[in-house]
């Protein structure tokens, strides 16, 4: 297990616990080559970097190390390239203890890489990315998926089609649910509540606003934000709302402006950027902020479920003693249901307190190099 340094900041053991239902990260996973410099360099220049390192890169990727070290079950669904590559990317998934193994791996087509210019002098991160057309996920492969085991699945806005309807089968799944709990049967009546859904929206590509009607918790970064031409947090979650999914929690970080968010109930709460001392690795800030928020709200909405059906079996008990009360509280209030809505557990004062944590979080990991103080 690696040590980690989010150990200080969570103030528990990253020990993951292997029987919970996992946060699914769906989206990519790349080869990220990392060139840290004094400053960032001329076009043209001849110059020494001060440090050069590979690291396992790609948003959902890089959101399941991030989640992993915080001690969430997750697992990574993206393509694989079974080239040169690919047994660094899956031993350092190992290493963090996430799950890949439905992972499809494709033949003869090379690994997306970027190269990572870091500016210790800007604080800036610089992407260069290819992708030599490694097949996208299908939803046929997302089919080979078993929906119960996720509480949580979160996709990176890309690959638009495909994305959308994988979206639209964990909400059929989802109403399902609610379906059977409806008419009582037996086998799904259980405990189980919905899959949370999650979408980013972080590369500036209009199309992505497609996807926000199927989202629970939508994170839109700067850069789409910027891209739509809104230049601060509040006019964007403002903007967004409109093509969002009713009840739906908006998320937006903003570099060292820290982050904002909008609750179900259309509440808005904020927390500032927590710098560290020195600025010393930006790359991934977002997708680090992302994980924090998962974890945090994750296990917000499974604190929510076990105090429900604690609250049904006191009332169970009770009720057993009284046919009367009974049958008077079985009249008001479906009791026999743990449904718990997609968005329940978000209160205020939880997505005050996740989006604070996040920042928190991402705050030290951007005085980091990579995502671990042992990288
Ligand atoms: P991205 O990687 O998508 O560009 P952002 O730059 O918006 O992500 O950063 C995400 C979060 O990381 C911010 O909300 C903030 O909490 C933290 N963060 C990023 N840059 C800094 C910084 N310079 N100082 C402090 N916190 C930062
Ligand atoms: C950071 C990152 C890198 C990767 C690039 C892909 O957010 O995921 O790890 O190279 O973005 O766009």
């Amino acid at each position: 297990m690696i040590s980690s340094f989010y150990e200080k900041i969570v103030g528990t053991s990253s020990t993951v616990a292997s029987s919970q239902q996992k946060i699914l990260c769906v989206g990519l996973t790349c080869l990220d080559i990392v060139q840290t410099c004094k400053q960032y360099p001329a076009e043209d220049s001849d110059q020494r970097s001060v440090d050069c390192r590979w690291q396992r890169g790609g948003n959902a990727s890089n959101t399941c190390t991030v989640l992993s070290q915080l001690g969430s079950s997750c697992e990574f669904f993206g393509t694989l390239s079974a080239e040169e590559h690919l047994s660094f990317l899956q031993n350092d998934m190992q290493n963090y203890n996430i799950d890949y193994s439905h992972c499809p791996m494709i033949k003869s087509i090379g690994c997306p890489t970027s190269i990572v210019i870091l500016s210790l002098r800007s604080g800036s991160r610089t992407i260069l990315h290819h992708n030599p057309n490694l097949p996208e996920l299908t939803l046929k492969n997302f089919e080979q998926l078993h929906l119960e085991d996720y509480s949580w699945i979160h996709f990176e806005g890309r690959n638009l089609t495909e994305v959308l309807s994988m979206m639209q089968c964990v909400e059929n799944y989802n109403n399902m649910l609610n379906y059977s709990q409806d008419t009582n049967s037996k086998e799904t009546k259980s405990s189980r509540a919905p899959i949370t859904i999650s979408v980013e929206l972080e590369r500036p590509r209009q199309e992505l606003l497609d996807l926000l009607p199927y989202a629970d918790v939508a994170f839109i970064s700067k850069d789409f934000a910027q891209s739509r031409g809104y230049d601060n947090m509040s006019e964007t979650l403002k903007n967004i709302s409109e093509d969002a999914k009713s009840g739906a929690t908006l998320i937006c970080a903003w570099g060292d402006r820290g982050a904002m968010a909008r609750t179900p109930d259309n509440i808005i709460v904020q927390s500032p950027a927590f710098p560290p001392q020195k600025i010393v690795d930006t790359l991934g800030a977002g997708d680090t902020f992302n994980a924090a928020v998962m974890h945090f709200l994750n296990k917000a909405k499974l604190e929510f479920i076990k105090r429900r059906k604690l609250k049904s079996c006191e009332m169970n008990s009770a009720l057993q003693k009284d046919v009367e009360i009974k049958r008077n509280i079985k009249m008001n209030y479906n009791i026999e249901s743990l449904e718990c809505s997609h968005t329940e557990f978000i209160t205020q004062n939880v997505l005050e307190a996740a989006v604070s944590f996040a920042c928190q979080v991402a705050g030290a990991k951007v005085g980091l190099k990579g995502y671990n103080k042992l990288d």
